[in-house]
């Protein structure tokens, strides 16, 4: 890799890496570890270290005994064993089976996947050189949707323990062993600390749709732990800086905030198309802010609800990603928290999050997004609800974990309070806000028969045959002389709709100023359409004129870009799909 750049990208490369290292001491990548005890045969009877894998569900804080099977074929365990006439479902009575597989070939995800359709209750890695233990990361390709329903726990142990297992199972031996995770995690008091170490870009493939899976299946169990005191969670976002030769650069600006101080990769990786890596900064940024005025004013559980918020109503894929889409709390903190991107000074708060990423104590660099981090030690399994919870659970004083450790059905009522942050009528007895088993969302209600149509947080109106009923459909109303005048009309659906969405290319192009008047037409007498039809042409071709006069400005952007700086910026910046280069990361998360 170092040899084909030229010198002043190595250079530049010291820079960048530069973040990583500030700490010399500190500055590296933990393998979070387990151990296998052998139980028999006695001459290899001992505990083996072993690195647990960032995919499947480790048991943290539990053990799994099991025999060791090494398959007659397959050994790479590429293929699935169906093919090759294995099966390793134990029968009745029997031990659960551990499958011992070679390195190599195909990615771990692959080998942790077909284990576990074989019936293999773990799968055991051995490494094919000798080194220190790794970690087996997921690979960041798609077509890899199976990763999410690996359940099974994986391991990696070295070339050694693996040569010794092959050996006493070729002499006949039955391997028995006990894999153990109880002392993965440290635990030693009533409340468990946790990080979340995220990002705020939903269009990165397999690892974003991920990360936000968890954010819905894990929040209510989340805002419980936090409200009753058993943990305290902070979230963290990673952003790099912009090497000061290039703080001018075309590149430097698109990806960074605070003149070149924090940035984030391009969420598409071009720079040519939609969002820049700025607006994903920003957006890191005002989740931070979010936490921390949520914190001040005690109530830090609020972030889950507006990152899950946010990614429901404002994902890049719909190109609503925006600083406006979606407020948190109180807007005046948030924004003083913000400050001014364009300022050229420090942020504290991005600063206090670049040097946290670097690692402390036991935790080590966070260098993989997304990444848990339970009482200073960073988390390594599937980013789902119960393997996250049972590693939270784990990290409890012995006797002193929150009943919802014991048992998964814990109940929320989220809507309770402020209808869960919802939209609700003025009366409040027409609320959006529901309690389901994933915590609340908000969705427009139907009401004795008529159905609420909108966003479900800021919006909802009554649609359809009787919405005239409920609040006169949120048209004019007026009684003159013992008669009421309306102007609801039941028949014009398709108008409104139509209009709904004419509003908001309205409202870009004018300010919010004009979609009042908008609005209240809906509602008048059907006979203006006419006029309105002829309006509608003009704010049409506005709004192309628009998009096209932004497609030529994009364009012109692309052709300032430089290649080589892009190429060097992906290298460090996670969620990129290229191959990480191993020599120059204190880490090897080899995929394969
Ligand atoms: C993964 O599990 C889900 C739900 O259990 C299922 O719908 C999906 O088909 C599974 N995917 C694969 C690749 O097996
Ligand atoms: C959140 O608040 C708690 C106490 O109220 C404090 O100890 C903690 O440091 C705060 N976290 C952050 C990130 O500000
Ligand atoms: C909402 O409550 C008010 C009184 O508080 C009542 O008059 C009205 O009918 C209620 N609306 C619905 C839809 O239940």
């Amino acid at each position: 890799m170092m040899g084909r750049q030229p010198a002043r990208w190595c250079a530049l490369l010291l820079v960048l890496t530069a973040a990583w290292t500030a700490s010399p001491a500190a500055a590296r990548f933990v393998v979070e570890k387990n151990s296998l005890r052998v139980t028999s045969p006695a001459e290899l009877r001992g505990v083996y270290e072993c690195a647990i894998g960032n995919f499947g569900m480790p048991q943290y804080g539990g053990t799994m005994h099991g025999v060791v099977v090494y398959p007659k074929a397959n050994r790479k365990a590429c293929k699935p064993f169906d093919d090759v006439g294995l099966s390793f479902k134990p029968r009745p009575g029997g031990l659960p089976v551990f499958l011992l597989v070679d390195r190599g070939d195909c990615y771990f995800t692959t080998k942790g996947w077909n284990a576990q359709n074989a019936g293999a209750a773990a799968v055991l890695v051995a490494d094919d050189k000798v080194e220190p233990l790794i970690t087996m990361d997921t690979p960041e390709s798609s077509g890899t949707e199976h990763i999410e329903n690996i359940t099974i726990p994986s391991a990696l142990i070295s070339k050694r323990s693996g040569d010794d297992l092959r050996k006493a199972l070729e002499n006949g031996d039955m391997v028995n062993v006990l894999l153990d995770w109880r002392e993965s995690l440290p635990h030693p008091d009533e409340r468990v600390e946790y990080e979340f170490w995220t990002n705020s870009n939903d269009e990165c493939g397999p690892k974003c749709d991920m990360q936000m899976n968890f954010v819905r299946s894990f929040r209510g169990i989340a805002q419980v732990l936090e409200k009753r005191g058993y943990t305290q969670f902070t979230p963290h976002y990673i952003t790099w800086y912009c090497p000061e030769a290039f703080v001018l650069s075309k590149q430097c600006k698109s990806q960074c905030i605070n003149h070149g101080r924090y940035c984030a990769p391009d969420p598409e990786q071009d720079f040519s198309t939609g969002y820049d890596g700025k607006d994903v900064v920003l957006q890191n940024l005002i989740q931070i802010c979010v936490f921390r005025v949520a914190n001040e004013s005690r109530k830090p559980w609020m972030w889950w609800d507006y990152v899950h918020d946010f990614a429901v109503r404002c994902p890049m894929k719909e190109k609503k990603y925006s600083r406006e889409c979606a407020n948190g709390l109180d807007i005046e903190k948030i924004n003083k928290c913000v400050g001014d991107p364009d300022a050229d000074e420090e942020n504290p708060v991005l600063k206090a999050e670049q040097d946290a990423q670097i690692g402390r104590g036991a935790r080590g660099d966070v260098t993989i997004l997304p990444t848990l981090v339970v009482n200073n030690r960073q988390y390594r399994g599937k980013l789902g609800k119960s393997a996250v919870l049972k590693a939270v659970c784990s990290g409890f004083e012995e006797t002193t974990e929150p009943d919802v450790c014991l048992r998964e059905d814990i109940e929320t009522n989220e809507c309770l309070e402020n209808n869960g942050g919802c939209w609700s009528d003025k009366s409040g007895n027409v609320t959006a806000c529901k309690d389901t088993f994933r915590g609340r969302v908000c969705e427009c209600p139907i009401v004795n028969g008529v159905k609420f149509v909108g966003d479900g947080y800021g919006h909802c109106e009554a649609s359809g045959v009787g919405r005239c009923q409920i609040n006169n459909g949120g048209c004019w109303k007026e009684s003159r002389n013992g008669k009421t005048v309306s102007a609801c009309s039941t028949s014009m659906n398709a108008r409104r709709t139509f209009s709904a969405s004419a509003r908001i290319a309205l409202a870009r192009i004018h300010g919010e100023a004009m979609s009042a008047a908008v609005v209240a037409t809906t509602c008048k007498d059907s006979t203006s359409s006419v006029g309105w039809s002829f309006l509608w042409v003009i704010f049409f071709g506005l709004a192309l004129a628009g998009v096209g006069a932004y497609a030529v400005y994009k364009y012109r952007l692309r052709s300032y870009m430089d290649s080589e700086i892009r190429a060097i910026m992906a290298q460090y910046m996670p969620l990129e799909n290229h191959e990480t280069p191993s020599q120059q990361r204190p880490v090897e998360h080899a995929e394969i």
